[in-house]
């Protein structure tokens, strides 16, 4: 078996974000090298505990878990209590962490590893703003050249927004963020609302998590069952979009995602479509295609991959 790949996940636990660190924690192509934690669906003390509290659920405590940014590069923070409760992680009653958050900050904790590594060694796999990663990248710009890959949930085009009519909540979150990020000339993989909204947890599929009989399968399911009725109520689909989830899949069977070269540019100064990303899908500029933007997924294949790796925890 090949070595295991190594990835940073810099995430702000969120429902969605739990079962993305899970997927992450019980497959063995993975080493994960650290969490970094970022304000976004709760404040960064929430963020942070809650990242915790989901590598415990695993029975990894030994996972590096680090505080990141407070709050955006320029914007003022905008939060999701109402999609993911007032602690982020609302449906189950996970036990408070006992494991320790590291003393490092988040941004350190990413240039230095980075560093400390050779060139295409290291992906990094955003699922909240993007304000540590471009701190990072403004910070050390050396790290751009070392970064293998970075794979984000974030972003919308035919979909259109989920926090505003045009944006996506992490880009919209932190814009001038993810202007750092797109401009970097790191290989890029997006997993916008184009294709996370093909990932619905239907109550089949919860079920299935369910019927694992497990205590992560348990507290999966109640996450999920809390988490989906926000989207269920909004978009009056059985089951929720599985954003996060999105971007370890990728990883571990890319194969179960379709999409395209594109280039991806963000709103960062008109207020109407603040943190809109508008993707040049048809090519008719001559802008660089800076980003593989997905739009399709074998969505059986990507719940059947997650109960299973689910089940190894
Ligand atoms: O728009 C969906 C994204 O925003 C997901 O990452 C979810 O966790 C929230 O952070
Ligand atoms: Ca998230």
């Amino acid at each position: 078996m090949t070595a295991a790949r190594k990835i940073i996940i810099d995430t702000d636990p969120g429902q969605d974000d739990a079962l993305a660190i899970l997927l992450a924690l019980g497959s063995p192509e993975l080493d994960v090298l650290g969490i970094t934690t970022v304000a976004g669906n709760v404040p960064l003390a929430l963020t942070e505990k809650n990242a915790r509290k989901i590598c415990e659920l695993a029975g990894k405590s030994d996972i590096r878990v680090f505080a990141g940014a407070i709050r955006p590069l320029v914007r003022t923070l905008v939060t999701a209590e109402h999609v993911h409760g007032r602690t982020g992680l609302d449906g189950p009653d996970l036990a408070e962490p006992e494991m320790p958050l590291q003393k490092e900050h988040a941004v350190d904790f990413i240039v230095d590893t980075l560093m400390a590594h050779g060139e295409n060694e290291v992906t990094l796999c955003p699922l909240g703003p993007l304000t540590n990663i471009a701190l990072a990248l403004n910070r050390e710009p050396r790290i751009a050249p070392r970064i293998r890959q970075i794979v984000l949930m974030g972003g919308g085009f035919f979909e259109g927004g989920n926090v505003t009519p045009t944006a996506e909540f992490n880009i919209y979150v932190d814009p001038h963020a993810a202007d750092v990020v797109l401009r970097a000339g790191v290989p890029l993989v997006m997993m916008p609302l184009d294709v996370t909204h093909k990932a619905l947890t239907t109550r089949a599929r919860i079920a299935s998590i369910r019927d694992l009989g497990t205590k992560v399968g348990n507290a999966c399911a109640e996450l999920l069952e809390f988490f989906e009725r926000f989207d269920e109520e909004k978009y009056g689909t059985d089951g929720g979009p599985l954003h996060d989830p999105c971007v370890i899949a990728y990883l571990l069977k890319p194969e179960l995602f379709k999409g395209r070269a594109c280039n991806v540019t963000v709103e960062t100064g008109s207020e109407l479509t603040m943190g809109m990303t508008v993707i040049d899908w048809w090519h008719v500029t001559e802008r660089p295609k800076n980003a593989l933007v997905m739009r399709d997924i074998d969505d059986d294949g990507f719940f059947e991959l997650l109960t299973e790796r689910l089940a190894r925890l």
